[in-house]
């Protein structure tokens, strides 16, 4: 029996013919425990108020609530005092400030940012429009064919004219964990700034920002049980303070004039507009929720789950992994094709069973293009899932070509 699957109200949840889902997109966005729900529910019902702007205890509350969510979150990626959280609405909008703010000092005519081919599109039409922006050029670290970052490529592509690197902890496409470490030792030996997208890591194992090094490490709540609308960029308060406002508003001045301001401290200062506390409420309780399964049980559960995933996709004829084939390097995201079917059938065709999984190109066009496929179908894990939703994968999938006129062979 999996400890964790009853806390999660979706998943008990029956159809007409008494079938749950056997849900496997937790890549795009995970299912949410009922501490999460109810964290969200008391926040509104108890201490709803605008945060940082009343003298009441209402206000002083709903304060306290982000305050010390922005503590919990601070610490559960391992930041320190050299950094400083800052919330934003997800992922991609902790990209997108960075790509601004830090691009406006950061980037010249000339200069490079080097991607990896890999990343999902928030972690590239960013630095793209940075590039256009500064007359950047923007380079990429190229894949093998099952997409993991080559050593070679990051020795050639990181060199002095660069100032800056982007890439993922974990693919969203093929679940490598990409080499950050080294990848971060190479940009600082030329005096480059790394961002880390770790929208697909923090959810999944124990990371530590401070240990890595790493200049920015940005992050989503709604993959790791938390809400949507709720995200956050790590970064190093050096560099965060020399940059400018991303957005300008209520909450982020310090004092405004007629034609200047000058501007809160951190993290105020990339915090303008009324601040999404409900989300950080429940924020918070997925980091709790998360700490008390604890995060070597998640990995270990993840791991027995992507290798009974790994197996069950061996048998199935015509299926092809994108990827690799072995459990190592790698988190429980799996994406392969089946000759003869589309992905976007297939994934009718499984949510016929109940089963949920991704199809299409993930945001990862350029990757797709590398990778030389289309689109591909894609199941992930999370702590909450068994072996049953495996095998109700499985079962589901050998029937995908016979639905589509192939036959059993
Ligand atoms: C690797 C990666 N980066 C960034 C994002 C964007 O996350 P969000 O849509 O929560 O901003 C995703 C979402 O799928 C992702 O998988």
């Amino acid at each position: 029996m999996n400890p964790y699957r009853n806390d999660f109200p979706l998943l008990r949840q029956t159809d007409e013919k008494g079938r749950t889902w056997a849900y496997l997109d937790n890549a795009a966005t995970t299912q949410k425990p009922e501490a999460v729900i109810t964290a969200i529910a008391d926040y509104y019902q108890r201490e709803n108020a605008n945060p940082h702007r009343g003298a009441y205890d209402l206000s002083v509350a709903a304060t306290n609530v982000l305050e010390s969510a922005r503590e919990k979150v601070k610490s559960f990626i391992g930041g320190d005092a050299r950094g400083e959280l800052i919330f934003t609405r997800g992922a991609t909008e902790s990209i997108n400030l960075v790509a601004s703010s830090w691009g406006k000092i950061g980037l010249r005519p000339g200069d490079e940012i080097v991607i990896a081919i890999s990343e999902h599109h928030s972690n590239l039409l960013p630095w793209q429009a940075a590039a256009r922006e500064t007359g950047a050029v923007l380079n990429y670290l190229y894949t093998d064919a099952d997409g993991r970052l080559l050593q070679s490529e990051i020795g050639a592509k990181i060199t002095e004219r660069t100032k800056l690197v982007a890439v993922a902890h974990v693919s969203n496409v093929t679940g490598v964990v990409n080499p950050v470490e080294a990848v971060i030792r190479a940009a600082h030996a030329v005096g480059a700034v790394v961002l880390v997208d770790g929208t697909q890591s923090v959810p999944h194992m124990a990371v530590n920002v401070s240990a890595l090094d790493a200049d920015f490490y940005v992050f989503s709540a709604h993959k790791m049980l938390g809400p949507m609308g709720i995200g956050a960029l790590y970064g190093k308060k050096a560099l965060l303070d020399a940059m400018p406002p991303y957005l300008y508003g209520g909450d982020m001045i310090e004092y405004v004039e007629e034609q200047s301001a000058t501007f809160a401290p951190l993290p105020q200062k990339f915090e303008a507009g009324t601040q999404n506390v409900g989300g950080a409420a429940g924020f918070a309780a997925a980091i709790d929720y998360l700490i008390s399964a604890g995060m070597d049980t998640v990995v270990r559960q993840e791991c027995a789950l992507t290798d009974g995933l790994l197996n069950a996709l061996k048998d199935i004829p015509y299926l092809r992994l994108i990827g690799p084939s072995e459990n190592a390097e790698r988190i429980g995201v799996v994406s392969f094709t089946i000759e003869g079917a589309h992905p976007h059938d297939i994934a009718t065709i499984l949510n016929s069973d109940r089963v949920a999984v991704r199809s299409g190109h993930h945001c990862a066009q350029p990757f797709m293009h590398h990778l030389g496929v289309q689109a591909t179908c894609r199941a992930s894990v999370y702590l909450y899932n068994t072996e049953q939703d495996i095998e109700r994968l499985a079962e589901s999938l050998k029937n995908v070509r016979r639905w589509l006129g192939h036959g059993v062979k």
